[in-house]
């Protein structure tokens, strides 16, 4: 689903501004409207002329530019605006905001502005501890500005810490977020996700073709719904959402063991995870060496159903199962629900799902069959997560 927002996008000085052509064009990709405003210090590090070709729109920089009518630039600019977003946003940018300062076109526009503001900190990381620019981050967030980032890691001075910009794809992902409905503000969420891998000996595994993809994206779309996400993953090559905190297992029993420290705490739990039925009774400590030509028979014993389990506790969650099935879905589908006492069941046909970047879900519970249509997963896990959230509001409002 195409976001289609007009966006403002501001960029003060910082090498990370790099990143910010990048943003551009998933922005426009995803319908949005861009109009870029930079700083001076913005344009000595990327030229008004990349922003203007990847936007598809004039690029503006000056409080005085003779173009705006009426020489109202620092209102007109941002008055049809939905959400004003700084990537990077530089220390001294903040400093600014934080004093109220309109000393250029873009600190004028984000004082006169009557949208949201958020902003990506870019900085060195001694930038970013220093007392003052935390005691700005705190004003900023209690004056209701949104931070995305920064993240930590290399930094473009050779230093590692604190304080660089997210990557382009992680400041989307928090534009998209705040656009969401927030249905599941207050609500804890576990999520299991990907396959489980049983070893046989050291350097194999009995393993399944889940990607991961259906519940990575249930992981971020219950986060932008506004849901505090935990996230229990088997072994899978995505990257977590932005906000969500995971935790890698590579067995069901491991899964097992994680989803049990926090379903008590849950109100939500969607187990999406292919877990494996079976487990490897002894695995071998060494590599298992090729025999005489007999073939090898390999002892399995049944896996706990963690869904099962979680349902049947004395206070359990909401309980979402998914079901991936080759043939007659909605037979299975209804016959899983029932044997697994879940209140709602997702399923799919495995050959349309599996790696694949959307997916075709219907939806069963006690009103029946809801047929989602096709669509990319990560809009599949919206509707999935705004139809748990109005069973929710039925039976337990948010506290
Ligand atoms: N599940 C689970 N623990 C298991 C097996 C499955 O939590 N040991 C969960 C899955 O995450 C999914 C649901 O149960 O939400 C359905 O899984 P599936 O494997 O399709 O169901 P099974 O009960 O194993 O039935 P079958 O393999 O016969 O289709």
């Amino acid at each position: 689903m195409a976001l289609g927002k007009r966006i403002l996008l501001g960029l003060t000085g910082g090498i990370a501004a790099y990143k910010s052509a990048q943003l551009v064009r998933m922005l426009v990709k995803s319908g949005c409207d861009v109009r870029v405003v930079m700083t001076e210090s913005a344009c000595r590090f990327i030229t008004p002329v990349t922003l203007q070709a990847l936007s598809g729109q004039t690029v503006w920089t000056d409080l005085w530019d003779p173009r705006i009518a009426d020489n109202m630039g620092h209102i007109e600019l941002s008055r049809d605006r939905e959400l004003i977003v700084v990537a990077p946003a530089s220390a001294n940018f903040m400093a600014k905001v934080v004093q109220g300062q309109a000393d250029d076109l873009l600190t004028t526009l984000c004082l006169a502005r009557d949208c949201a503001l958020m902003v990506a900190p870019a900085m060195n990381r001694q930038m970013w501890d220093n007392p003052a620019t935390q005691r700005n981050v705190a004003q900023l967030r209690k004056d209701g500005v949104l931070l995305a980032g920064p993240d930590s890691g290399d930094q473009a001075c050779g230093e590692t810490g604190m304080g660089r910009m997210l990557e382009p794809e992680g400041v989307f992902e928090e534009i998209e977020s705040y656009f969401q409905p927030k249905t599941l503000s207050g609500r804890k969420v576990l999520i299991t996700a990907g396959p489980t891998s049983e070893p046989i000996d050291p350097v194999r595994t009995i393993t399944n073709s889940s990607s991961g993809k259906m519940g990575y994206a249930v992981a971020q779309a219950a986060r932008q719904a506004g849901a505090e996400v935990t996230l229990i993953s088997g072994p899978t090559a995505l990257a977590a959402p932005s906000g969500v905190a995971r935790v890698d297992v590579k067995t069901a029993r491991q899964m097992f063991d994680a989803v049990k420290k926090f379903a008590a705490a849950a109100d939500i739990f969607i187990s999406v995870a292919a877990v494996a039925d079976y487990h490897v009774v002894n695995p071998s400590a060494q590599k298992v060496k090729k025999g005489d030509g007999k073939g090898m028979t390999i002892e399995l014993a049944e896996n706990p159903d963690i869904l099962a389990y979680v349902a049947s506790l004395p206070n359990a969650p909401f309980c979402v199962g998914f079901a991936a099935e080759t043939e007659a879905v909605s037979k299975h589908a209804k016959e899983k629900r029932a044997r697994k006492k879940i209140p709602l069941l997702a399923a799919n046909l495995a050959q349309q799902a599996l790696g694949a970047d959307d997916n075709e879900i219907t939806l069963f519970d006690d009103a029946g069959e809801h047929p989602l249509g096709r669509g990319a997963k990560l809009d599949q896990a919206r509707k999935l997560v705004s139809h748990i959230a109005t069973l929710l509001q039925k039976r337990k409002p948010a506290a």
